[in-house]
């Protein structure tokens, strides 16, 4: 892609004189933080966009891509960041929709199944050819999208953030399935903005920044931090500067809590821990170990099953969740886009909305315009909330502004307790190196943090303590220290190792 410069009608220059090549056979990492471009130059190249000047040549001659029916026959295959199959179609339908085989004037079912379970074996992307998508995983989904293109003949493969939606596992059986693309032949474009991917997926990175390519380079030669300054424009730290910690008394108190699903798995079997004024515990463990329900009981979105919950002297367990707000809790949630904001109000409106019912926004029950308007500017600024401006539509943002606005509340109504739910899933990492430094700046302010993450080297780096939930127990609780290592905490996450109640009951 020579010179091309992508200007949208509103006027963003969202690719500024833009050159990028990918030899065949190559892993090619395309990086940068939200908003950079990358998005948009890969869609010029899918023939989604058009753009304003410059060309496009594939295998040395100029070519026209118009639209993604050109791309296609050209060899060109994208898979978008939200997936746009049929959730009411089988995998197979999906995967052959368009190009149906065809047995006189029906599609010939039997044939889509052979041909997705042909191409999966071929590719290594396990699917179930005869499962609806709307009963498949999401991983299985993004298989699906890959099929799809490959049954379209696709010899470049354009993979837009295709991490952002995956559990870590899920990402190991996809870098696995790109690698086995690039052994066929195949050639891969990898968009991401996670370091830790760059450096173990690809073979070479070109690094954009507000729309301008800052960086080209073989991954071999460079380390996470030198991306991160190309990405950022100025030195990263990866690694958080954390104060001695100053710890006070037990905040929360979570004492025996049970849960069982509303299809009758018990979820959480007798968890105890405290969390203390002015400490990060860190809840560690592979997801789906009980930490989502956790998170969801101890906020008030579910009522415990047995066991009791206290903030202060408050008993919360079976409070709802304005009640549980209200004993002092905050809560980021991991799934920030659905549980976290109300798309249809203004911007404004979702960063007071805890708060209408007191001072200084509401006198006597009235809100006053002018407060909710200088507030929610004071926090677009402080939290970098992109947007055209505090009373836009909060549909009108991206993702990424959209998780700004929940940060910006829950820091903002300084709660006594923070529970941050997978607090950098899909965050750029400008963004997470201010979400690090906001958690350790409330633990530093003396309140109680607990935090939630898949990602391990984000809890080790954060926590004073960590505990490890494996199945719904908690089979561990650690003071954080550099002798602690990630095999051994890895012991209990897969539960190798389980500590006795005495052992636990000394870091508790
Ligand atoms: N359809 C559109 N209309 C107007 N502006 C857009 C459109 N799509 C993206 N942009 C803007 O173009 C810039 C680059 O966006 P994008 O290519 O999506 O970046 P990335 O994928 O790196 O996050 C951003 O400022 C974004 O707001
Ligand atoms: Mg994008």
């Amino acid at each position: 892609m020579r010179d091309i410069t992508k200007i949208y009608p509103n006027g963003v220059v969202a690719n500024d004189d833009v050159n990028f090549s990918v030899e065949r056979g190559e892993i090619r990492a395309l990086v940068g933080e939200n908003g950079a471009g990358k998005s948009t130059l890969m869609k010029i190249l899918y023939g989604l966009e058009s753009f304003t000047s410059g060309a496009i040549y594939l295998d040395g001659q100029r070519v026209d891509i118009s639209s993604p029916h050109k791309a296609i026959d050209l060899g060109i295959g994208m898979v978008h960041q939200n997936f746009m199959l049929v959730p009411s179609f089988t995998i197979a339908q999906n995967v052959v929709l368009g190009s149906e085989p065809r047995k006189g004037s029906f599609m010939d079912a039997d044939a889509a199944i052979r041909i997705t379970e042909s191409l999966a074996k071929e590719y290594g992307l396990e699917v179930e050819a005869t499962a609806r998508i709307d009963a498949t995983p999401v991983g299985m989904r993004q298989r699906v999208e890959i099929l799809k293109t490959l049954y379209r003949g696709a010899d470049l493969l354009i993979l837009d953030e295709p991490t952002a939606v995956l559990t870590p596992q899920e990402t190991d059986d996809l870098f696995e399935a790109v690698r086995r693309l690039v052994n066929q032949g195949k050639t891969v474009i990898f968009i991401t903005h996670k370091l830790v991917e760059v450096k173990e997926i690809s073979d070479t990175v070109t690094v954009m920044r507000h729309g301008k390519v800052t960086g080209n380079v073989a991954t071999k030669d460079v380390s996470e931090v030198d991306i991160a300054r190309m990405m950022v424009g100025r030195d990263v730290f990866l690694q958080v500067d954390k104060a001695p910690q100053q710890r006070g008394k037990a905040k929360a108190r979570v004492e025996h809590l049970g849960y069982i699903s509303e299809t009758g798995r018990p979820m959480l079997r007798d968890v105890s821990f405290n969390v203390y004024e002015g400490e990060i515990l860190g809840i560690a463990g592979v997801e789906g170990n009980g930490q989502t329900e956790l998170v969801e009981v101890m906020s008030g979105l579910k009522p415990a099953t047995t066991g009791e919950i206290y903030v202060g002297d408050r008993q919360v367990a079976r409070k709802n969740a304005r009640q549980v707000r209200r004993a002092g809790v905050g809560h980021i949630p991991e799934d920030r886009l659905t549980n976290g904001v109300a798309l249809e109000a203004t911007i404004a409106e979702n960063l007071v909305v805890d708060r209408y019912y007191r001072p200084p926004i509401a006198h006597a029950s009235i809100m006053s315009p002018r407060v909710i308007r200088s507030q929610s500017e004071a926090l677009m600024a402080e939290f970098d909330i992109r947007a055209a401006g505090y009373d836009a539509p909060m549909d009108s943002l991206s993702g990424g502004n959209m998780q700004k606005v929940v940060l910006a509340r829950e820091f903002s109504a300084d709660p006594a307790l923070l529970i941050a739910a997978q607090p950098t899933r899909g965050v750029d990492i400008g963004a997470s190196e201010f979400i690090h430094n906001q958690l350790l700046a409330k633990r530093d302010d003396g309140k109680a943090i607990l935090l939630v993450s898949a990602d391990l080297s984000e809890v080790m780096n954060l926590s004073d303590r960590i505990a490890v939930m494996y199945k719904g127990k908690i089979t561990g609780v650690f003071q954080n220290s550099p002798d602690l290592t990630e095999e051994e905490l890895g012991f209990y996450m897969l539960g190798i190792k389980e500590q006795t109640p005495e052992e636990m009951a000394q870091n508790m």
